[in-house]
Formats: C-alpha cells, structure tokens, sequence
C-alpha cells in the first residue's frame, strides 16, 4: 500500500478534470478495459495476465480490495493496471467519449430491499455514463447472483439504443464464459446455493 499503490494509483481528479486513460500506461495500450467494484481483484488480475497489450483501469474503494489487488500484481508483475481506489462516479465524468473498450461491472452489491435499490451502482445515470464512455463496438459485461437485480439490469439496458444484449439463448446468460474467471463473491455466493447471471451488451 505504501509502495506500490503510489505508482499505480489514478492522479486524483478535480472539478471538471479530464483524464486521458491511454496516457496512464508505458507502452501504448492496443486498448482500455475498466472494471468497477473489483473486489479481491482475482478476476481483473487474471483478466490482465491473459491480455498484456491491454490497459486495466480497476475502481475499488474497498481497502482491503485494494490491498488484494496489489498482492497479485506484485506476485504476478503485472505492468498493465491502474487503480481508482475511490468511488468510481467521478472518474466516469472525467474520461473522455468512446475511449473505453470493455467495461465490467461483476456481482454489484444487491441492495435488495425495495427502499435501497436507488443505491445499486447499475442504474440509469451509470448507463447514460457508460454509453458515453465505451467505444462503438466495445462490450458491457454484468453478473448478478440476485434474480430482481437481473431483472432490473435487463429492463433498464434493453431500451437502450446504444446497448445490445448478446445472448441467443439460456446457455449464454447461465453459464460464464470461458475467458471469464470466477470471483470470490461469486464463489460464495455459489456455496450458498445461489446461481449467476451473465450478462454482455455490444455497445452499438
Ligand atoms: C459484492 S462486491 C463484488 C466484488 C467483486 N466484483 C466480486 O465479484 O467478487 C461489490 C463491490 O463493489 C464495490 N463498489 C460499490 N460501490 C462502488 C462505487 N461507487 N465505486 C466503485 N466500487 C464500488 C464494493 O466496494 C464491493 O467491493
């Protein structure tokens, strides 16, 4: 956290800040992935190891999270992440149009009660952000292990123009991909008997 973290972290961001995310990166990324609320970090670390020519942004304020994530960066040498390890909102304002290429956003916090569910991080102000942000041709990708988050995803996404849910059939939202590791959350999530939904939109 001390040393590692400085050299990674994202510059904190003033009012009306633009960032540019390509800039952040030694070599020229071939292009920018960006997961929100990463957690341990197990996906986004793997994510990174199997696609090294690829630039990670990784928002967690967690600090824990954060902490896990560096581990494996330092375990792995990993060169290709960079961390928010705050509340990603402001950080959607701050990047430009169309410069995001895959966004991930896995198992958000429920808030399943009907008085909470204002405060999921997948909502209609968050959308309006990432369809700005990711380029024509880049991909959303959302899990959830709660049915009513699933449904709420689905109903606010497929009225969207910008956004095109992939899935042919059952198979390709009950089953995670193959180049889609399991996450802690998930994994507990499974031991206490509850399924995962995936979810992937083409950003048209
Ligand atoms: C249920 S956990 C899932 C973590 C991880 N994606 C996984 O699948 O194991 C949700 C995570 O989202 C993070 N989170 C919640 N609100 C956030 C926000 N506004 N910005 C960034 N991360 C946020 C939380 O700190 C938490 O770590």
């Amino acid at each position: 956290m001390t040393e590692l973290l400085p050299r990674l972290r994202l510059p904190a961001l003033a009012t009306g800040a633009s960032l540019d995310p390509t800039g952040l990166f030694a070599v020229p990324p071939r292009q920018i992935w960006f997961e929100i609320g990463f957690g341990d970090g197990e996906h986004l670390a793997w994510q990174a190891a199997a696609n090294p020519d690829v630039g990670f942004i990784a928002a967690e304020p967690y600090v824990n999270g954060v902490a896990a994530l560096l581990s494996r960066i330092a375990a792995e040498n990993l060169a290709n992440i960079r961390i928010f390890d705050d509340d990603v909102r402001p950080l959607l304002a701050a990047l430009p149009a169309g410069s995001i290429d895959r966004v991930f956003i896995l198992f958000p916090d429920p808030w399943p009660k009907a008085r909470h569910r204002r405060r999921r991080i997948v909502n209609a102000e968050t959308l309006s952000a990432l369809a700005r942000l990711i380029a024509v041709g880049g991909e959303l990708r959302l899990a959830t292990d709660d049915r009513d988050y699933a449904r709420w995803m689905l109903r606010l996404l497929l009225p969207r123009r910008e956004f095109l849910w992939r899935a042919r059939g059952p198979a390709d939202w009950r089953r995670r991909p193959p180049d889609w590791p399991s996450t802690r959350y998930e994994r507990k999530s499974a031991a206490a008997g509850r399924t995962g939904i995936f979810l992937s939109f083409a950003r048209l």
